[in-house]
């Protein structure tokens, strides 16, 4: 479906990241994604961070032209926007360790929210961490991690994961967030024997597993994911490792 929607609400969630809030009637799940349109710059995939009735939400960190020019939208600005894509994740058990590192964040909250779980938000430094007040919100047990240790645990996400399961014993793990992290934290679910659900990111252009830009294996991540489960993710060879570039060049990650 695309629809033109008119920004009601713009929240400053990092000196980098901004939330842009507008109603639109679609019905949404926890981990689909949108296409965003900028005229004379770009399309491109953003997570659905709110979505509370008609109200929704999309979360931006500023790293290029596109998004750039998002951040550059006022109150009142119309942009028009593509989907729900994405199968979003299980919502079955409540009893699931969410973990955002980074902008990430913004793609697993509605699920946070929808669940009311545990949640680790994880950020380079204390100016980083976003919607820690929306987490604590909705959840009883949100732990924050920085890798400089400027606030909460200090260590990475899989450190504080590993930390977490170890008192208590959850369903799943549910992450977004960089590609390393994703990878450390399948690693670790591997070793531990716990199930997990893995929201990947990679290059797209149609969003709706037409144009095969983004494809994984024998897998599209906008239509097959971008919520993978540790069956599938054991199956993707470049999980990890490499993505392609707008060209489809392969970049290595290591
Ligand atoms: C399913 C999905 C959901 C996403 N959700 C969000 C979200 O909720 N919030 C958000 O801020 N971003 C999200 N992204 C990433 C976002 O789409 C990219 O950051 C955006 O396309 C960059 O566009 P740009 O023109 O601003 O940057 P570009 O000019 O295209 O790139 C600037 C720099 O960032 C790098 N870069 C570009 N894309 C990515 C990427 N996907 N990951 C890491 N580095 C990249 C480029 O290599 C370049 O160095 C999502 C991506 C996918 C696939
Ligand atoms: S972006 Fe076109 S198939 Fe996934």
């Amino acid at each position: 479906m695309s629809d033109v929607v008119r920004i009601k609400k713009i929240i400053d969630e990092a000196y980098d990241t901004k939330t842009f809030v507008f109603d639109w009637d679609a019905e949404t799940k926890p981990g689909q994604f949108l296409m965003i349109w900028i005229p004379g710059v770009d399309e491109i995939p953003m997570s659905i961070s709110g979505m509370r009735g008609r109200e929704k939400s999309i979360t931006v960190k500023n790293i290029g032209e596109a998004t750039d020019a998002i951040h550059g939208l006022r109150e009142g600005d119309p942009v028009r926007i593509r989907g729900p894509y994405g199968n979003g994740f299980d919502t079955s058990s409540s009893n699931i360790l969410v973990i955002g590192g980074g902008v990430g964040t913004a793609a697993v909250m509605p699920l946070t929210e929808t669940l009311g779980c545990d949640m680790i938000i994880a950020a380079r430094s204390d100016r980083d961490v976003i919607m820690e007040e929306r987490a604590k919100a909705c959840s009883g047990n949100v732990m924050i991690a920085t890798d400089d240790g400027s606030r909460g645990f200090h260590g990475n996400a899989v450190q504080l994961m590993r930390e977490a399961v170890a008192s208590k014993r959850y369903d799943r793990i549910a992450a977004c967030g960089p590609e390393v992290m994703l990878f450390f934290t399948y690693k670790a679910c591997e070793e531990l024997d716990l199930e997990c659900e893995l929201s990947l990111e990679r290059y797209m252009k149609c969003g709706a597993g037409v144009c095969g830009c983004c494809v994984m294996d024998d897998s599209r991540v906008c239509k097959d994911g971008p919520v993978f489960n540790k069956g599938q993710i054991a199956q993707l060879t470049e999980f990890g490792q490499s993505k392609r570039d707008a060209c489809g060049r392969l970049v290595k990650f290591r």
